[in-house]
């Protein structure tokens, strides 16, 4: 990809070692934020891609899904679903569970936000494993959505999180070792 923006995105993204246990190299979006170009090139980069698709709904998920998610479905003309943490949301939900390195979560969904005739991009800031965006995956098509595609800032490519998606696209702005 030889958008210039790439770059600058990529740089502003800081790299904490040993966080929140030793061994991770925890890639931390909130520099990117600090940079007002970086964080509306990346908003932009998302917007020119979706705006045509025809997406009815951006589902966002906790927590910096939320900060990326708000301002694209602002600009293309959708509406925005947060995906919670367990016993957040304070009306009726369904919930999928997920594996994590130890142990699992649960992700939840307001039950009436999504509707079967919606189609769907769901927004996270990085791609790990892909578990989480698998479970958000699968609460959409639960109730009837087209998830036309995943959406992140960041992947890290070694833990083949892509593979666990399917058929469903990824579209990611940078590559992280
Ligand atoms: C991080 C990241 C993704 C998820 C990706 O969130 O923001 O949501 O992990 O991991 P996966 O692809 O292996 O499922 P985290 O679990 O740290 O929760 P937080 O956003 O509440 O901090």
């Amino acid at each position: 990809n030889a958008d210039p923006r790439i770059p600058r995105i990529a740089s502003s993204i800081r790299v904490i070692p040993n966080f929140p246990k030793p061994g991770v190299m925890f890639q931390d979006i909130t520099t990117l934020l600090l940079d007002h170009k970086a964080f509306k090139d990346a908003i932009d980069m998302f917007v020119e891609r979706y705006r045509d698709k025809g997406i009815t709904v951006v589902a966002g998920i906790e927590a910096r899904g939320f900060i990326f998610g708000g301002p694209i479905a602002l600009a293309i003309g959708a509406k925005f679903v947060p995906m919670r943490k367990p016993n957040k949301l304070p009306g009726e939900v369904i919930s999928e569970e997920y594996s994590l390195e130890y142990g699992t979560d649960r992700m939840e969904m307001h039950v009436g936000a999504v509707e079967p005739e919606d189609r769907a991009l769901i927004i996270d800031d990085l791609i790990a494993t892909g578990g989480t965006l698998c479970a958000a995956i699968r609460l959409l098509e639960r109730v009837g959505a087209d998830v036309v595609e995943c959406a992140c800032v960041i992947e890290l490519p070694e833990l083949k999180g892509r593979e666990k998606l399917g058929d469903r696209p990824l579209f990611v702005l940078v590559e992280a070792a």
